[in-house]
């Protein structure tokens, strides 16, 4: 196994100029396939919620539902760093809540990191959490957790004023201890503008080419999930797994499985 990825080995990433890759995982098979496949990040995303569990968005996943999935990735994961993702409902509560969760997160679901998203009050329990052991990396951008707010998931910092509000929840993150921060479906310019103005790396989704690394929901790259214009298909998982069930019908209808070989005899 090459040497284990660390947060402060990913903010050393960015000075070598080596992009980051990144995937989400939601269980220890796929995890570990990911893992071995050289991946430097694996994010237990709570796009669970939408991909694992079929719900609308990322807003009703619980705590709960994610340190089972994270503990789970984290039988599979050697090396990636691996980050757990702070569900809808917990930094809008506390900063006692925001830090409770997070010990749960390294000690229940063995995460390295933990993904919160957004600024603002959330700073105050990112710089808590940061000064008392547990790293953390930032998201902003398209939220999915505050898709109500925006009314959609439209491409947010498209306006100046927008524009310049990341930036500087981006630096303010950055001063707040973040050793990463993901940037969600802004535009290339404003991500290339942020990445170039901070020392910790940028990971970004549906923001560009210019982002210190990049990073996918694995279902949408596995072509498992609708497509999208910024998630580029690696697989088309769809078209494949149904082709092997389709198959493994026919064959039991013809009765060709199972076979002799496939059976057992006393
Ligand atoms: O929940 C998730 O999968 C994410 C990534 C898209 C960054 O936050």
């Amino acid at each position: 196994m090459d040497k284990k990825i660390t947060a402060p080995r990913l903010i050393e990433m960015k000075r070598e100029g080596i992009p980051i890759a990144a995937l989400t995982a939601y269980d220890a098979t796929f995890a570990a396939i990911e893992d071995k496949a050289g991946l430097d990040l694996i994010l237990v995303g709570d796009s669970a919620g939408m991909v694992i569990s079929g719900r609308p968005d990322t807003i009703s996943i619980t705590l709960d539902e994610m340190i089972f999935l994270t503990k789970n990735v984290s039988r599979g994961v050697k090396r990636a760093l691996l980050v757990g993702d702070m569900p809808f409902g917990i930094t809008q509560k506390s900063t006692e809540a925001c830090v409770e969760a997070s010990i749960r997160f390294m000690k229940e679901g063995r995460a390295e990191a933990v993904k919160v998203e957004g600024a603002g009050p959330v700073l105050e329990a990112i710089l808590r959490m940061t000064t008392m052991g547990m790293p953390v990396m930032g998201h902003l951008g398209l939220t999915p957790q505050s898709v109500h707010v925006f009314g959609g998931w439209d491409l947010r910092g498209a306006n100046e004023k927008e524009a310049q509000r990341i930036k500087d929840d981006a630096l303010r993150l950055q001063d707040a201890g973040v050793f990463s921060m993901v940037l969600e479906k802004i535009p290339v310019e404003l991500a290339k503008e942020i990445s170039e103005s901070l020392e910790v790396p940028t990971v970004g989704i549906a923001s560009g080419p210019h982002c210190d690394g990049q990073i996918l929901v694995s279902y949408d790259m596995f072509g498992l999930g609708p497509k999208m214009r910024f998630a580029r298909r690696y697989l088309d998982g769809k078209q494949l797994i149904g082709d092997a069930v389709r198959q493994y019908i026919d064959d039991i209808r013809k009765h060709e499985f199972p076979s002799d070989d496939e059976s057992f005899h006393a």
